[in-house]
């Protein structure tokens, strides 16, 4: 069995570690100006830029070993499908896994979005097909359409992309899209179909992902709980006779010892103010399912890191340190290896990693973690472009 394993491209600017919130790479933070006297951000022409250190990351995880990067897509970052199209000629075999909400795009627009870069890339571009928390941050989108119907509008426009991929004129009613004698271009309609991974926990992602899915994937979350799901996903695609694999994406801090691992979770979380601890995991979680699991182990007081680790090596705190999902895994090197073991037994088929600096930790986790784990593949030997 072969595992394939992504790292993350952090589009939302970072900090130099996981004990600091200030995202000083790149030029991504205006504020910088201590850093810009000396020359090392600005955006005039010339300067680096943080589109040039997102290069560095892919190129650090192209060299070790990974498969592509998932780009995310949250209102304040930047764009992926222009992310990777401007990485695509600094990598060789790096693959752009692209989330994006099927809603916002036409999806005979996406056909020839996708061939095209396919064919730029040399069939490198993959999606992630994500449909929204909703909430304030789908509103920010100008997209108050209700939870199930937004799945049913991803499954629509699923349909039309693999229509449409057959390279012959196609119509299709359905209750979000209209298209008649739709076509591409032979010539682009002879690229890949992108492999699509599919995020989203509730009922009616699980029913779109069935349908249209090669990887369900999902965020970290109590290993039988995942276990559960990822089963669910499984038997519902069988019942309409397909296959699908699952992934997991996962925040971690790995380090040569247990002990230093926790260290630096332990200095992250001692620089937060006690006002980020209380308000933890009591946003608007909008009407996502997956986000209402997410929190589901948050403690109700929480003195200290060691209160919000919830099986071993599993800390649910990330979000403190730097946003986003909140589930994680804290260890050595060969600890973290083999919870990712674990959830291959228990379901996994390809993980998405990510750890903070992605620069520096793409080379760690790709040198000292990735060859522990069993069945790991290397990056593919793809056609080479750029
Ligand atoms: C692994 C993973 C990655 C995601 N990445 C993004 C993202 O980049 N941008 C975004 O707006 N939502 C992202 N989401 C959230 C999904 O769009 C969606 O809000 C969520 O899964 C809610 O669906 P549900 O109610 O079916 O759980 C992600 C979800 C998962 C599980």
């Amino acid at each position: 069995m072969t595992i394939d394993i992504f790292w993350r491209i952090p589009t939302h600017g970072e900090p130099s570690s996981h004990r600091s919130k200030t995202p000083h790479r790149g030029d991504w933070f205006p504020g910088n100006d201590r850093l810009r006297e000396r020359g090392l951000v600005g955006s005039d022409e010339g300067e680096f830029n943080y589109i040039d250190y997102l290069a560095e990351i892919a190129h650090a995880a192209e060299i070790s070993g990974f498969q592509g990067g998932l780009i995310p897509s949250f209102p304040m970052t930047d764009e992926p499908w222009i992310i990777s199209a401007a990485l695509a000629r600094e990598t060789e075999t790096f693959r752009f896994m692209i989330p994006f909400q099927p809603g916002f795009l036409n999806p005979v627009t996406a056909a020839r979005m996708t061939a095209t870069l396919q064919r730029a890339t040399g069939g490198r571009a993959l999606y992630n097909v994500i449909t929204g928390g909703g909430g304030p941050a789908q509103l920010w989108w100008g997209d108050s359409t209700g939870h199930d119907d937004r799945y049913g509008r991803t499954t629509e426009f699923l349909d039309i992309l693999q229509g449409l991929w057959k390279g012959e004129p196609f119509s299709y009613q359905g209750k979000f899209y209209q298209v008649d004698n739709a076509r591409l271009a032979e010539a682009l309609s002879k690229e890949d179909y992108p492999e699509i991974y599919f995020s989203g926990s509730s009922d009616a992602a699980l029913a779109s992902a069935s349908k249209h899915a090669n990887y369900y994937l999902s965020w970290l979350e109590p290993f039988d709980q995942l276990r559960q799901k990822f089963d669910r996903v499984k038997e519902k695609t069988h019942l309409l006779g397909r296959k699908i694999k699952c992934a997991v994406r996962v925040d971690i801090v790995a380090r040569p010892t247990e002990e230093e691992a926790w260290d630096e979770v332990r200095l992250g979380f001692e620089a937060l103010s006690k006002e980020a601890i209380q308000n933890f995991g009591r946003g608007d979680g909008g009407d996502s399912a997956g986000a209402a699991r997410q929190w589901g182990n948050r403690p109700e007081t929480i003195n200290s890191y060691k209160d919000l680790i919830f099986e071993p090596n599993v800390w649910s705190g990330f979000n403190l340190l730097r946003g986003g999902q909140t589930n994680g895994i804290v260890g050595s090197y060969e600890q973290v290896a083999e919870r990712l073991d674990q959830l291959v037994q228990l379901g996994a088929d390809a993980f998405i990693l990510a750890s903070t600096p992605h620069l520096e930790e793409a080379y760690r986790v790709g040198e000292e973690v990735l060859p522990l784990v069993r069945g790991s593949t290397s990056a593919p030997a793809l056609r080479a472009v750029g």
